[in-house]
């Protein structure tokens, strides 16, 4: 068997991970690097991301399917450490079969092993976070919590689960017993075990053909020397144990999760390619120590328009603030980045000024690396550095020459800030609009095909 002969890699793994608190832009990076890839997997999450990729004058709005789906050609997994909600999984499939895409269980495998979500983890989101009131998550209500809570617990009911009949139905029972009486606690509506097992069932026989083990496929595929893009959804302050906890999602979002989110080893890993935007934003709750407030909040205002920045999940306006290059040498630290692509560098076009925060100071001290406690998270001082902005347009701008001196002096700033190259910069919502940096790490993943070493 050539996966136990050989587990050192000899194709192309790469991951991409948001270095913020998500909306990076990792949609269109992973598009644009899809077309070098033969593979592209997810690995956590589930319809709570919402990836925007835009090709010529269509759009795609993805939650559950990577962006490879785009690309002909090209095989999408959903791996182990996703969370699927079948009902999304369909609306998502249905609306990209009319728009031209093929979403068919020859280019899409969803792992055996994935947990599913079901309507009584929605409504356990809800109940979880009316309890909490003030110091509620923000979640996205998509019922990721909770079906993340059931796998760890131990309860969680997989996709190959949901197959055998009298499993799924005796697993319902069980787990409804449990969540009506929490949901009926906090007046929520009982909901029925006869009505979910209906619906649960006709959805997971649909889902039945997608259903894989994509962690054989994919290091199968990799010891052939097949190319596998890793595309993670939320982000590092986000991870559920490096992020801002407790307000973070719940699953591993860090380069680790891409591991343990497929069931590739961890030598099969080539690269990891961090996204940062050019400035930070947050939806939901949680601490923002970088936030445009007060003397700030029409700056903010200025950056969520022109930035455009309005979830795509959910379309809460997301806050916005300067770039946090303490917090992004952390992530860089977790992550390992061997290169950074920089998105939304035309949103700051118009600034006189921008400002980058490269320290944080608690209590008159300056902090050795970031606090754990969010309580401290909401207290922290900013140091910013202020550099001039560039005045002009850089819109759609391709080669990083031709973009204006004070423009390509933030760029090396937030690079020396970060301690990473920046091996792409995005200069607009379109493939096109990309600069790329070919003498980078990130360059040759692009020039070569497959074969690394
Ligand atoms: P959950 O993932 O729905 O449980 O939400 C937990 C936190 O993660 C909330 O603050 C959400 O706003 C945030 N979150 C979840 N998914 C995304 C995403 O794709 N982009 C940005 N924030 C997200």
């Amino acid at each position: 068997n050539p996966v136990w002969r050989s587990v050192k890699s000899v194709s192309k793994v790469i991951a991409v991970i948001g270095a913020q608190w998500g909306d990076e832009g990792k949609g269109k990076i992973v598009d644009l690097l899809a077309e070098r890839f033969e593979i592209v997997a997810r690995y956590q999450g589930g319809h709570n991301a919402g990836h925007s990729v835009q090709v010529g004058d269509q759009s795609f709005v993805l939650h559950l399917l990577p962006s490879g789906i785009v690309h002909r050609g090209k095989t999408c997994v959903l791996g182990n450490g996703m969370v699927i909600d079948p009902k999304a999984f369909f609306v998502e499939a249905d609306r990209l079969t009319q728009q031209g895409i093929e979403v068919s269980p020859e280019r899409v495998k969803i792992s055996s092993r994935a947990h599913l979500i079901f309507p009584y983890h929605r409504a356990l989101d809800h109940t979880s976070e009316e309890r909490l009131g003030n110091e509620k998550v923000g979640t996205t209500l998509r019922g990721i919590g909770p079906a993340y809570e059931d796998k760890a617990g131990r309860r969680g009911i997989r996709t190959a689960d949901a197959l055998v009949s009298d499993v799924l139905r005796s697993r319902i029972e069980r787990n409804l017993e449990d969540a009506n009486r929490i949901i009926e606690a906090y007046g929520g509506e009982r909901l029925d075990a006869d009505e979910i097992f209906k619906e649960m069932s006709v959805l997971t026989e649909r889902l039945g053909p997608f259903i894989a083990d994509t962690t054989h496929y994919l290091n199968v595929a990799a010891t052939e020397g097949r190319s596998i893009l890793l595309e993670g959804a939320q982000a590092t302050l986000l991870d559920v144990d490096h992020g801002t906890y407790p307000f973070v999602t719940s699953s591993t979002t860090v380069a680790g999760g891409a591991i343990i989110g497929t069931g590739l080893a961890p030598n099969r890993l080539t690269g990891v390619l961090g996204i940062v935007r050019t400035y930070t934003t947050r939806v939901g709750e949680g601490p923002f120590p970088t936030e445009m407030l007060e003397g700030e909040a029409e700056l903010g205002q200025m950056i969520r328009e022109r930035g455009r920045e309005y979830g795509a999940s959910t379309g809460r306006p997301r806050r916005c603030g300067w770039f946090d290059a303490f917090a992004t040498r952390y992530a860089a630290e977790i992550n390992g980045f061997s290169s950074v692509a920089l998105t939304k560098l035309d949103v700051l076009d118009t600034l006189d000024e921008i400002k980058v925060c490269i320290g944080y100071k608690l209590d008159g001290k300056m902090c050795e690396s970031l606090p754990a406690v969010s309580q401290d998270l909401r207290r922290i001082e900013p140091v910013y550095a202020t550099l001039p902005g560039w005045k002009s347009s850089t819109l759609g701008t391709t080669e990083i020459n031709s973009l204006p001196a004070n423009a390509r002096r933030y760029i090396e700033f937030l690079s020396q800030q970060i301690g990473t190259e920046i091996g792409l910069v995005s200069t607009g919502p379109e493939r096109m609009q990309t600069i790329i940096v070919q003498d980078s790490a990130l360059g040759s993943w692009l020039r070569d095909s497959s074969v690394l070493i």
